[in-house]
């Protein structure tokens, strides 16, 4: 069994994260998705519309995904190859090169986002909007 792992935030699901998420699935059988807990955003910065228990509910109610676990640090990507045996690692080419490292434990493959839509995009145009 080919076991896959990928990392997001995932704040106000879109397309561009089911497209994601649709081909990190089909590179093998078993789709593991990490999703930031609200600490990790705080320590990036990071501003979420969505608490982590429903970032990590619509995350999991996909069909392409099998198990979320939760993002707590950028150091764990090392021990969690290693605990869930995970073959390949998948991330959108926003982040190309950068987790090179981890090509001494497993297959890393960036994927091509998809064009003109993120979280914080449409963040921006609901302000704009109102
Ligand atoms: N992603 C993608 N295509 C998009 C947006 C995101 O393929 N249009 C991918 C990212 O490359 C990442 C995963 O989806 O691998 C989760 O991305 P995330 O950062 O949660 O989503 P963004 O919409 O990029 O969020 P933000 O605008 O806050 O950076």
């Amino acid at each position: 069994m080919i076991k896959v792992i990928t990392y997001g935030t995932f704040d106000l699901f879109h397309y561009g994260h089911l497209r994601l998420l649709q081909r990190a699935k089909a590179l093998g059988d078993y789709l593991i998705v990490g999703v930031s807990t609200d600490e990790f955003n705080a320590v990036k910065n990071k501003q979420c519309t969505y608490p982590y228990i429903e970032r990590a509910e619509i995350v999991k109610a996909i069909r392409y995904v099998d198990e979320v676990i939760p993002e707590t640090c950028w150091e764990q990507k090392i021990s969690d190859i290693q605990k869930y045996d995970i073959d390949i690692f998948v991330m959108g080419n926003d982040w190309e090169g950068k987790f090179d490292f981890l090509k001494d434990y497993c297959r890393v493959i960036y994927l091509e986002r998809t064009p003109e839509i993120s979280s914080s995009g449409i963040k921006t145009m609901i302000r704009e909007e109102k």
